[in-house]
């Protein structure tokens, strides 16, 4: 899949097949985690990795906005470290860097940001320094994504010609 049909394609899922997936497929999307860029290249995030089931329903009971996450194959938490003041522009970045590894795979995937802080905090042994600033489950589609429209403005509306005010 080239990388503007992998962007267009995409969607956010919140269901998930019981198949499992691959580990050389998760090691791939861990190492487009890896081989992101970060702002000064400071290389400042950690991924917790959670594949057992358990702990998979233990994310879920810790988020306020993600419970789809029980049902998941495999999520990654990123962590990122907010004294760098760029560290939400890299935690986005490297999401989507892992979204769309594990989509060239067929492995859809969703996030999640809501989280019962202290718990969280508690059960996956996050360290102080770290904002926990994405979660994200990934899994084989429960149903086939191809055809379903994404719900987004059009160009027209996001898309200023030079300065601010002129549409294009
Ligand atoms: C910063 C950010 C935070 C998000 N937080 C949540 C969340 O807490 N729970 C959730 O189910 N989806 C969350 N999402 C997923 C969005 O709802 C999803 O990207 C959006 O609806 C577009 O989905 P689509 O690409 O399938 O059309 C989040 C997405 C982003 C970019």
């Amino acid at each position: 899949m080239d990388a503007f049909e992998s962007v267009v394609t995409k969607l956010d899922i919140r269901e998930f097949s019981v198949n499992e997936v691959p580990s050389e497929i998760k090691s791939k999307v861990l190492e487009a985690a890896r081989l992101t860029g970060t702002g000064l290249n400071t290389q400042h995030w950690r991924f917790i990795l959670v594949e057992n089931k358990g702990n998979l329903k233990k994310l879920a009971e810790d988020s306020t906005s993600g419970k789809w996450v029980a049902n998941c194959n495999f999520a990654i938490i990123i962590l990122t470290n907010p004294k760098y003041h760029f560290h939400l522009i890299d935690a986005g970045r490297v999401l989507q860097s892992m979204q769309l590894a594990a989509w060239n795979y067929g492995v859809g995937s969703g996030i999640f940001t809501g989280i019962e802080e202290d718990k969280f905090r508690e059960d996956f042994g996050i360290p102080e320094e770290f904002y926990v600033s994405a979660i994200i489950g990934f899994g084989y589609p429960i149903k086939k994504l191809t055809g379903k429209r994404k719900d987004r403005l059009p160009l027209n509306v996001l898309v200023h010609n030079e300065k601010y005010g002129i549409s294009s």
